[in-house]
């Protein structure tokens, strides 16, 4: 069994977006810039947040943070939104989810600008995504595309299942694993709360991806000897024994599984710290994008 390094592999590859950065900033005179707008108190969006804001640093990006209170209106939102669309400095925009509940994220989604949509949330890239056109493609599913890559797992013909159909992961990530061409070429299984006998068709995986949001739902007798199985699942679970009191878990009963797998990624240390360098390398093309 081989572990799959998220954290080194991103901080790899944040080697060569911060070369690429410096480039930019050398050509154009000025940073790619993100901006985040987080509504709330929730304290794992804070978290993300400042963990984008602190990557942008280390690449030498500029971010700024819109924060508001959960008070805050459809309207006054929109508003917000629009002002980013419309800031010529500013490459890149994220709406950090979730929203509180009188809020339509969907519809605040459809008011980012598609060029600056570096999330790929907004229908034109999702639909453009899906046709294999040139898009920002959300950043968990390019992050695992980038790990599988980086570790050279071949995905042409391979038999790939999905547990999870969400818009940000299951659905996006179905559709870049059965692309046509390198990193693609995989026959994929999307499979949801309604799928029958799924442990069964888990165990026909080569590649097996768990991101329903279950802390150890994924079970050994679900996995086939020699699998690759990747855990996007992050969940708090409470834990006496730390000293905040949860501790992060994924989707994957990592105990018993790890050992029936060729390669496997850990939680925290795999996915995660992939998809803040998608987001990263979204942002770099928005801000070339926008110069061209
Ligand atoms: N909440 C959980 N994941 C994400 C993400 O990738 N982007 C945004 N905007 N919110 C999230």
């Amino acid at each position: 069994m081989k572990l799959i390094d998220g954290k080194q592999t991103a901080q790899d590859l944040k080697k060569d977006i911060a070369v690429e950065v410096a480039d930019f900033i050398r050509q154009y005179g000025r940073r790619p810039h993100l901006a985040a707008v987080l509504v709330g108190e929730d304290p794992a969006s804070q978290t993300y947040v400042r963990n984008k804001e602190k990557d942008c640093k280390e690449v030498g990006m500029d971010s700024s943070l819109y924060k508001f209170p959960d008070t805050i209106t459809r309207e006054e939102l929109i508003s917000c939104v629009q002002t980013i669309n419309d800031d010529p400095e500013i490459d890149g925009l994220i709406v950090q989810l979730p929203l509180p509940d009188h809020l339509d994220a969907q519809e605040i989604i459809e008011t980012i600008d598609p060029s600056k949509d570096v999330d790929g949330f907004h229908p034109v890239n999702v639909g453009r995504m899906v046709l294999g056109l040139p898009s920002f493609v959300s950043a968990t599913p390019a992050g695992i595309a980038d790990l599988l890559e980086y570790y050279k797992i071949p995905t042409q013909g391979k038999e790939c299942v999905i547990i999870g159909r969400s818009n940000i992961v299951g659905k996006p990530l179905a559709n870049l694993l059965s692309q046509k061409g390198p990193g693609g070429d995989c026959t994929v299984t999307l499979c949801h709360s309604r799928t029958k006998e799924l442990d069964k068709i888990c165990r026909r995986a080569d590649i097996l991806i768990a991101a329903l949001g279950r802390p150890g739902f994924l079970k050994a007798n679900m996995v086939k000897e020699g699998a690759v199985v990747i855990d996007v699942g992050i969940s708090r679970v409470e834990d006496k024994n730390t000293k905040s009191g949860f501790r992060l878990a994924g989707d994957v009963d990592f105990e018993q599984v790890a050992p029936r797998c060729s390669y496997i990624t850990p939680v925290p240390g795999g996915v995660g710290p992939m998809t803040r360098v998608s987001l990263l390398k979204n942002t770099l093309k928005a801000a070339l994008k926008h110069i061209k």
